[in-house]
């Protein structure tokens, strides 16, 4: 693996998920791997999860952190080219990340969608300017359109807490008031579509008319508009809000309908709940289902550790080969 930036880049999807849960079972069993090796961790937004765990999954693997919040701690990142830098981006990301190049072996990039303009959030332009210019492997700590690592945590999640050998997993709209991003579950849809490939799931989505992931996410998905119908039997939820990705970046309803309740887990087949947070509690799930034992929030929060120590372990060890 050289990038990290989608599930295009995980050559045996199995494996890796099996290494994430030998993290977990041993975790400083690889540390010389990143001996003398540092990663950098670029957040152009918010984090609490994926800066801690990849934090703490770099050190379990021996390696040193530095962590910046890019246009706080640094100069503001022109992103495109030819443009004449005569507004508040003092820097270019060509030289900000060669710069960035030579004092780490990996970058790991944080870069939210603008939700204004949907070509350009889909291009990801970010994560493949650093790609270009840092001449280091780059890692996705949410970009515009995938969450890969919390993808990889929700696979980990689902393999220790499945009870059958092919699972029904729904993932379900949540309502919101802001127009949030598609990433999480535009990712989760990309790794539940690679697991149903596999015959590893049953994978379902469900949401409003109008909230249809863009098609390449969506893949060999089922999409029930009906929800009840969606839950039925269901031995996984997944939560998620996503503005529209139809009318781009636009919150088209935010009926509180389609918030989960104990009575919305009552008709899956005593399924577990799942979701990646943050999450604001009795808006978009009630604190019934969060504090019960079918919520598996914070066990899927801890294995984002294990999801980002056996990522940073593949990468590191093809510079050991
Ligand atoms: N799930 C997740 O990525 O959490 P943070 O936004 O806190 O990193």
């Amino acid at each position: 693996m050289t990038n990290f930036l989608s599930l295009a880049d995980v050559t045996d999807l199995d494996a890796l998920i099996q290494s994430g849960r030998d993290a977990k079972a041993n975790p400083f069993a690889d540390q010389h791997l990143g001996k003398n090796k540092t990663i950098g961790l670029l957040f152009f937004n918010s984090s609490l999860r994926t800066r801690l765990s990849t934090q703490k999954a770099a050190q379990n693997l021996g390696m040193q952190t530095m962590v910046m919040n890019v246009g706080q701690d640094s100069w503001g990142l022109e992103m495109e080219e030819g443009v004449l830098m005569n507004g508040d981006k003092a820097e270019h990301v060509r030289e900000a990340a060669a710069v960035i190049g030579r004092y780490c072996d990996i970058i790991g990039i944080r870069a939210f969608a603008g939700l204004q303009d949907r070509m350009s959030d889909y291009q990801e332009q970010v994560m493949h300017q650093f790609a270009k210019y840092a001449k280091v492997p780059i890692v996705n700590l949410e970009s515009a359109t995938r969450h890969p690592l919390q993808s990889l945590a929700d696979c980990i999640t689902i393999e220790e807490a499945k009870l059958t050998a092919r699972p029904k997993v729904v993932l379900t709209w949540l309502p919101h008031f802001k127009p949030l991003p598609q990433a999480v579950a535009n990712s989760f849809s990309e790794w539940m579509n690679a697991r149903a490939n596999a015959g590893k799931v049953d994978f379902v989505i469900t949401n409003p008319e109008g909230y249809d992931l863009a098609p390449e996410f969506v893949g060999n998905a089922r999409i029930i508009h009906n929800r009840d119908e969606a839950f039925a039997g269901a031995d996984f939820i997944y939560g998620k809000n996503w503005s529209s990705y139809e009318q781009y970046g636009q919150v088209l309803t935010q009926d509180p309908s389609w918030a989960v309740t104990m009575d919305d887990m009552q008709r899956t087949n005593n399924g577990k709940f799942m979701h990646c947070l943050p999450v604001r509690r009795n808006l978009k799930v009630s604190d019934a289902v969060l504090d019960s034992p079918q919520s598996l929030v914070i066990e899927q929060a801890a294995n984002r550790e294990w999801s980002a120590q056996a990522v940073l372990k593949e990468i590191l060890t093809g510079f050991n080969v």
